[in-house]
């Protein structure tokens, strides 16, 4: 054997000894705090393995264990929209714009002549409807309280 032969073998041996030994300290690392004895030829447990392929989410019937840790769902628990909540769901639709001659909200001119009307008629206005103003703004779910706040809103937002 010549000499270059030589180191090329020892070079690969040692690489040998190198990977293999880096391969089983990892196996080691993976293996510790498992009860699996050293040099089996699995690295994972069954029990670890079924740990690892889980589905993400389980079906919970009602009545099994696994139900009660469910968060109640409070009765009711449907918050009521704010006046500003309801104005940019469905009036800033028209009024953010100035649909069909509208009068936009921030638009202190627009408003004006219709605040001076006083605020029992803009309410009667909005509930009942103006020319292209449909009644209740289109807000199906809102009550008259509910779109005189928005009128509030509206108008406080424009002064
Ligand atoms: C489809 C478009 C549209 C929607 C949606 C709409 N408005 Fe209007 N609104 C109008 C138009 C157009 C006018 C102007 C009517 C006129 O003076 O002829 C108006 C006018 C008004 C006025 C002034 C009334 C007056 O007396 O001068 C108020 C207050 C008002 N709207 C409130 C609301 C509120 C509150 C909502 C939402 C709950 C709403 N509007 C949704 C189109 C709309």
């Amino acid at each position: 054997m010549d000499k270059l032969k030589q180191l090329v073998v020892s070079v690969a041996v040692f690489l040998g000894l190198f990977v293999s030994g880096q391969a089983l300290a990892s196996k080691l690392a993976d293996q510790s705090g498992s009860d699996e004895p050293l040099g089996s030829r699995s690295i994972m447990s069954p029990a670890k393995i079924d740990a690892r392929t889980q589905p993400a989410a389980k079906v919970c019937l009602q009545g099994e264990d696994c139900a009660s840790a469910q968060p109640a769902v409070a009765a009711g628990s449907e918050e009521a929209k704010s006046p500003e909540e309801i104005y940019n769901t469905t009036c800033a639709a028209c009024h953010g714009t100035g649909v069909a001659g509208a009068p936009k909200v921030g638009d202190k001119a627009g408003w004006t002549s219709r605040i001076a009307q006083g605020n029992e008629t803009m309410y009667t206005h909005a509930i009942k409807g103006l020319n292209a103003m449909p009644p209740m703004g289109t807000c199906a779910t809102c009550s008259e309280d509910d779109i005189k706040a928005v009128v509030d809103y509206m108008v406080s937002e424009s002064k």
